[in-house]
């Protein structure tokens, strides 16, 4: 029989290390590093079946991550090791019936001086 897959969402709050982290002949703007990320990001998570939120400021990083449970925490811990953000700590993690971003692979809002 088939089991029912738990579904979790994650809220995850991170220091933004681009530039300091990343090699000295890396000189594209942090904008540009930024958006490599949500490229990989929204390619990867569609072929797995996570979606989410990923608030970037100059300073941190907001990330809300929902999908299965095994694999939700399967992308965090690839996540983790990734040096362009450091002191990564997860708000909240709770079950959930019904996904918020299901029709976002990785939503995102740039944290700008404009929007503060
Ligand atoms: C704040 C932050 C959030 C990230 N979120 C995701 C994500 O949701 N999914 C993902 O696959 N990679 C995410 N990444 C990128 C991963 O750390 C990693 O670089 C990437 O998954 C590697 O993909 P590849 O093996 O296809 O090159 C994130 C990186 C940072 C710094």
């Amino acid at each position: 029989m088939h089991e029912k897959q738990t579904v979790v969402l994650i809220d995850v709050f991170s220091r933004n290390k681009i530039q300091l982290a990343c090699p000295t002949h890396d000189l594209r703007p942090r904008s540009h590093i930024q958006h490599d990320i949500l490229g990989k990001s929204r390619r990867n998570n569609i072929s797995i079946g996570v979606g989410g939120l990923l608030v970037m400021s100059d300073g941190y990083f907001f990330q809300a991550l929902e999908g299965s449970r095994a694999v939700v925490h399967r992308t965090y811990g690839r996540i983790l090791r990734d040096p362009r953000h450091s002191d990564s700590v997860i708000l909240g993690c709770v079950e959930i019936g019904k996904r918020s971003f299901a029709d976002w692979s990785m939503g995102y809002v740039v944290v700008t001086d404009a929007v503060r």
